[in-house]
């Protein structure tokens, strides 16, 4: 896209926003929207970041990620995030894409991850958003592709079944489960639809579509960092990113949306 076509998106984006917001529940409104920024997702821009971020050495060892093995041997992107989560016997466990990259971020690049990601994961800005971007720049190297979660694997079916248990485990102060908002077809919060993640639709409309932009956030948001907003919403404290429970839940979601094709960057409400 040139430089022209970005304005022009800029512009849309700047005049669209106020009217849809306020009736951002409707439907159709979200429609006219993703139309009218059919040519532009503002995520490609964190596309393009996260290809920069990709590229450039960075940590104690001075390296740039681009020897990262995702899953389809070092540095190879095309396809890589349609497989994941998958089990890493280097790791000797099940990661999902974050996961995978903070691990190369910790083992290739030498970072101390852990204080990084105190300063904000889940934040706009700053570590959230670069791994947001990576992210963005891995998945679009997918875009198109259907999800092929190899679940025979005696780990990653460990994983599923941890992530159904959670799924299910109601806790909390409202003593919700992730069931008692996702299991059930026309469910809404307000006027919000929520999706049906045991449905093969269900799972294509809810976790086939991340990373994406969100528009009522001007950021582009991960898979992890809404399994933080879906715990926040159940009065959890803050989960740990990339924890090991959060990509069991996702691998457990992926697993029921098989099949489905990643349509990634996305952009949602
Ligand atoms: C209190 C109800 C509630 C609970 C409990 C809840 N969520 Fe959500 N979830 C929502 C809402 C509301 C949204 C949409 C948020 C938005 O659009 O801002 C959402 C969005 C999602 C999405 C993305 C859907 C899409 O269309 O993009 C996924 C995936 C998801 N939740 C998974 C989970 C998981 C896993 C759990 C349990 C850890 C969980 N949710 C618990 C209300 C809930």
């Amino acid at each position: 896209m040139n430089i022209n076509a970005w304005a022009i998106a800029a512009v849309a984006t700047a005049g669209l926003a106020q009217p849809l917001l306020a009736q951002d529940q409707s439907d159709a409104g979200i429609a006219a929207y993703r139309a009218a920024l059919q040519d532009g997702n503002p995520a490609e821009l964190w596309e393009m970041r996260g290809e920069v971020l990709w590229k450039t050495k960075r940590g104690t060892k001075n390296a740039s990620l681009e020897t990262c093995d995702l899953g389809k041997g070092p540095g190879k992107l095309e396809g890589a995030y349609a497989e994941l989560p998958r089990y890493f016997a280097d790791a000797r466990k099940v990661m999902d894409l974050e996961a995978r990259l903070v691990y190369c971020m910790e083992t290739l690049q030498g970072w101390d991850t852990k204080p990084y990601f105190n300063k904000g994961a889940f934040k706009s800005k700053g570590p959230g958003s670069d791994m947001a971007a990576i992210a963005t720049f891995v998945a679009a190297k997918s875009n198109g592709m259907a999800f092929k979660v190899d679940t025979s694997h005696p780990a990653v079916n460990a994983a599923v079944k941890t992530g159904e248990d959670l799924f299910w485990r109601r806790s909390g102060p409202f003593d919700f489960s992730c069931a008692t908002c996702h299991a059930e077809d026309g469910k809404r919060i307000r006027l919000q639809g929520l999706p049906n993640l045991l449905k093969t639709e269900g799972a294509a409309t809810g976790v086939a579509t991340w990373p994406a932009y969100r528009v009522s956030q001007s950021e582009v948001r991960t898979l992890q960092h809404r399994m933080w907003d879906c715990y926040w919403q159940m009065r959890h404290p803050d989960v740990q990113y990339t924890s090991d429970a959060v990509t069991a839940l996702l691998t457990y979601m992926n697993a029921i949306g098989n099949g489905n094709e990643i349509k990634s960057p996305y952009i949602k409400r």
